[in-house]
């Protein structure tokens, strides 16, 4: 695994957004995993600028997303879909039917959940797989105790990422208690990984997930054994690695 410190979010978006334009710009029809929530969204701003300017284009750029909430329309504000438009796609030259999420009003969540699969077979494979971590350890939406040999399927959410999550929603009881995610084995078939953290909240996670053992309560932890991880976190989210003595680069 790679670690790449950066001093703030700011510089940690760029990191970020620099990786993911190298994968855009050496294999132009690359197969990306996007995730949402709050970390991703200053890389997608610097991609977007990137793009404004002329050096990056994504025209033949396939996108698959980590997950939706279940229950959630495409247009709710707080859906994936909605943020993923708003955040990345409505500003740079994707293709619409090239940008996948799973569907959260899907009338059979198992048929759509298989579907999601085997989109992700038929486009050969997710070239670069970007994740945030949950406090809790989650990736996409694997929860703690959550199955490693799952690709997509439903979740129910935790308590934990109830509470979090439900800041992006008016009330708590607007937000949904299930999603459709990419599962672990998903994930973990996809070639490179990108991880991105920010701040101290996820200092701790961070060292359970990397310097602990492999284990279905820190569903990131799962990480260590995929060949081709980079973490690119800032001075923060990453104290705790450090002081644990992993190495890692400026
Ligand atoms: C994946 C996803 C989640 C977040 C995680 C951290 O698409 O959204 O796994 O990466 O919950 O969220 P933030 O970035 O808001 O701290």
């Amino acid at each position: 695994m790679r670690i790449y410190m950066t001093e703030d979010y700011q510089s940690m978006s760029r990191r970020t957004a620099n990786i993911i334009s190298a994968q855009v710009i050496t294999k132009p029809d690359s197969v990306l995993g996007l995730a949402t929530g709050s970390t991703p969204t200053g890389a997608y701003q610097q991609l977007a600028e990137w793009y404004r300017k002329g050096d990056l284009s994504f025209a033949e750029i396939r996108t698959l997303n980590l997950y939706e909430y279940y229950g959630l329309s495409p247009r709710h504000e707080q859906s994936c879909r909605c943020a993923m438009q708003r955040n990345l796609f409505d500003h740079i030259d994707i293709r619409p039917e090239n940008t996948y999420v799973p569907d959260g009003l899907a009338r059979d969540p198992r048929a759509e959940c298989a579907a999601y699969d085997a989109t992700i077979r038929a486009l050969g494979g997710i070239d670069l797989q970007l994740l945030g971590i949950g406090v809790n350890g989650h990736i996409g939406l694997n929860e703690p105790g959550d199955d490693f040999g799952l690709e997509s399927h439903l979740v129910q959410l935790s308590e934990s990422t109830l509470q979090r999550n439900s800041r992006f929603f008016e009330c708590r009881e607007d937000m949904p208690r299930q999603a459709l995610t990419m599962g672990i084995k998903s994930i973990m078939h996809t070639h490179r990984i990108l991880i991105a953290a920010s701040g101290a909240e996820k200092a701790d996670i961070l060292c359970r997930a990397f310097c602990g053992p492999v284990s279905r309560e820190v569903p990131a932890s799962i990480l260590q054994l995929h060949p081709e991880v980079t973490l690119v976190g800032d001075r923060a989210a990453l104290s705790g690695l450090r002081e644990a003595g992993l190495p890692i680069c400026g």
